[in-house]
């Protein structure tokens, strides 16, 4: 209950209940090469999942102008990261299932206005996570051009996930928006909790 407080008196942000211990940082920079094709798939699959908003919700216009603008600037990040990638002599990944993603998605509910809340609050709760662990690549990484980028990388991620708590707040009332974030917030703990530390985003 205390936590849910939190949440509510800071307007729109996200507060993740679990930190990254910083041993990740140590592992994700080490193996920078394994880390940054990992993070060039989140950037595409991100786009990707805003484009599904447009597609599925046609009767919802501000959501639509939201999500293309959200799908296209993460297709901007796909794109500079892919050039970092090709830049190192690497190759984009093949596409493969992303288990975080996959044990967060399991937990939206059935029922349209159910499942369209759940959706947009796993995406905020997924960029709120992408922001913790970028901005812990920049803090690790030596000064230079890729820092700048992942400072930069870093500061869009907590745009992005204000976004979608601004776009849940459009659509569904205050309560039944945190109160649900909350409880999307104690399993994004659980599963992120319960992953093994690697060189990937999640
Ligand atoms: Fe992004
Ligand atoms: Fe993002």
């Amino acid at each position: 209950m205390q936590n849910l407080r939190k949440i509510e008196t800071a307007a729109q942000k996200i507060e993740l209940l679990y930190t990254t211990p910083s041993e990740w940082k140590e592992i994700a920079v080490k193996n920078f090469d394994l880390f940054i094709v990992d993070h060039a798939a989140c950037e595409r699959k991100a786009s990707a999942m805003g484009m599904q908003f447009v597609v599925r919700y046609p009767d919802k216009p501000y959501l639509i102008e939201a999500m293309i603008r959200f799908a296209r600037e993460e297709l901007y990040h796909f794109h500079q990261v892919c050039k970092w990638v090709l830049k190192r002599g690497l190759n984009l990944a093949s596409d493969e299932k992303n288990i975080y993603i996959n044990a967060l998605l399991s937990k939206v509910r059935n029922g349209r206005e159910e499942h369209f809340l759940d959706r947009l609050l796993v995406c905020g709760i997924v960029e709120a996570r992408g922001h913790e662990r970028f901005s812990m690549m920049a803090e690790a990484l030596e000064p230079g051009e890729l820092k700048t980028f992942y400072e930069k990388i870093s500061l869009a991620e907590t745009e992005h996930h204000e976004l979608f708590i601004q776009i849940s707040l459009k659509y569904f009332n205050e309560e039944k928006v945190y109160a649900r974030l909350h409880e999307l917030l104690q399993v994004e703990a659980e599963v992120i909790k319960s992953l093994p530390l690697r060189p990937a985003v999640h």
